[in-house]
């Protein structure tokens, strides 16, 4: 089976909006393990505009849940990630004015930095990813920085599909990128804008171990409720 992912982000985003305490995110996570994720993604980000550094502490020590803490290369924010000890970190690029995380890591520009971050890590034994776009030279890059995993930025063929537009060139590049990175060793997991429909035609990729989902998930629960959207993914991953 195909590992889920939860992204809880859009939690404290509710939250957030009413500066208050509720919907809580330590209390969405401990609700979301008991309803049979993997695991629990939250992104601690600079501006801090929906997961603070107090959501993120008290998540990353609830017992026999698994944490992948997305982050940016800010020294700060490395150094506090390896304060909080979540079991894996995701390395995301982080632009101020975006509304969500729009592409993959510039590896060639941040090449040096992000080998010094993942030794950083895995010193911790914290397991790595890179967020990256379907590149086959950013897998190459991908090996020479050690990483353990790499997440596949899924923005651009979720947009295609959910536009009714021809995807199938962008489903190849995923499809070659899992396995060169599959054949070099390197965990394949992908992300953003999933939904059930783009999930279903990325769960047929074999090299692809873990989805991380959170803005569908969090939003088609206002309808049918967490507990019946994470049963549908989980049998999507089946
Ligand atoms: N994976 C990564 C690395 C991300 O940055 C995000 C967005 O925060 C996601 C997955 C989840 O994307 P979405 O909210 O569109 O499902």
């Amino acid at each position: 089976m195909k590992r889920l992912g939860v992204n809880i982000d859009h939690v404290a985003t509710l939250r957030n909006a009413r500066g208050e305490s509720h919907p809580d995110p330590v209390d969405a996570a401990k609700f979301i393990k008991k309803l049979g994720a993997h695991s629990i993604t939250i992104h601690l980000r600079e501006d801090r505009r929906h997961i603070n550094d107090d959501d993120a502490k008290k998540i990353c020590s609830i017992k026999g849940l698994l944490v992948n803490l997305e982050i940016s290369t800010n020294k700060d924010i490395v150094n506090k990630a390896i304060k909080i000890k979540p079991n894996f970190v995701c390395i995301v690029p982080e632009n101020r004015k975006e509304i969500t995380t729009e592409g993959g890591l510039n590896l060639k520009k941040n090449k040096n930095n992000l080998k010094k971050i993942i030794s950083k890590f895995k010193k911790k034994k914290i397991r790595t990813s890179l967020f990256i776009n379907p590149l086959l030279s950013d897998i190459k890059i991908s090996k020479e920085l050690k990483t353990d995993c790499i997440e596949i930025h899924t923005g651009k063929l979720a947009n295609l599909i959910k536009s009714d537009l021809n995807y199938l060139s962008e489903l190849k590049k995923i499809k070659k990128c899992s396995i060169l990175a599959d054949r070099l060793g390197i965990e394949v997991h992908a992300g953003h804008g999933l939904d059930y429909k783009t999930t279903k035609i990325l769960s047929k990729i074999k090299e692809i171990h873990e989805f991380n989902i959170g803005h569908f998930i969090i939003g088609e629960s206002i309808f049918f409720g967490l507990k019946t959207v994470i049963s549908n993914f989980k049998k999507i991953l089946k």
